[in-house]
């Protein structure tokens, strides 16, 4: 089965699971970007990772306008990975939930522009402000300051369920 590992990453995150990603799936990886049109068309299935921007998978619409056959969906933010994320980001992205896959990423506010550093700060004080924090809030708090908390284990899922329908 050809496939091919095709991402947008605004600050390395996503870019860093889809080179695992490829690495274990012996394929292709490329930023889509770079990807001419019509060009995955040509493939069996393709692997899309966006980071989650306010619950969207960045530059997936994109990549559901090309109707393509067989597509695999990863995103990767910087919440901590629960069924109810998974189902907001199928429902809110129109995939299907077995065809999505979610991981954690994290956060590096030196690499990100001055909105969306402005939007970020929004979030963190109203968790701040939360009176009973919970471990997860805790977790994001800690993540604001800038972490990275990319996990290569967490690809196992998908690449078993790649080798599946291989
Ligand atoms: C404007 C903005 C909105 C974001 N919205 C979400 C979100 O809704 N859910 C989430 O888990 N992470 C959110 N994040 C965090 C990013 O998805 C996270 O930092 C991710 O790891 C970035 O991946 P990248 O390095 O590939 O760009 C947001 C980040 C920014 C800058």
């Amino acid at each position: 089965m050809k496939k091919i590992v095709v991402y947008q990453s605004g600050t390395g995150f996503t870019a860093k699971y889809a080179n695992w990603i490829a690495e274990e799936l012996n394929c292709e990886v490329k930023e889509f970007k770079t990807v001419k049109k019509d060009e995955l068309s040509h493939y069996d299935m393709v692997i899309y990772g966006g980071w989650i921007m306010a619950n969207m998978v960045y530059g997936y619409d994109k990549i559901k306008a090309l109707n393509l056959k067989n597509v695999i969906v990863f995103g990767v933010g910087m919440s901590v990975p629960n069924e109810e994320i998974i189902t907001k980001i199928a429902v809110q992205n129109e995939i299907k939930q077995e065809r999505l896959f979610y991981f954690e990423g994290g956060y590096n506010p030196k690499k990100i522009g001055f909105l969306k550093k402005m939007m970020m700060n929004m979030i963190k004080k109203s968790i701040e402000q939360k009176t009973k924090k919970t471990e997860e809030d805790i977790h994001m708090l800690e993540t604001f300051k800038g972490a990275d908390n990319t996990n290569k284990e967490c690809i196992k899922p998908l690449v078993q369920r790649i080798h599946n329908e291989e």
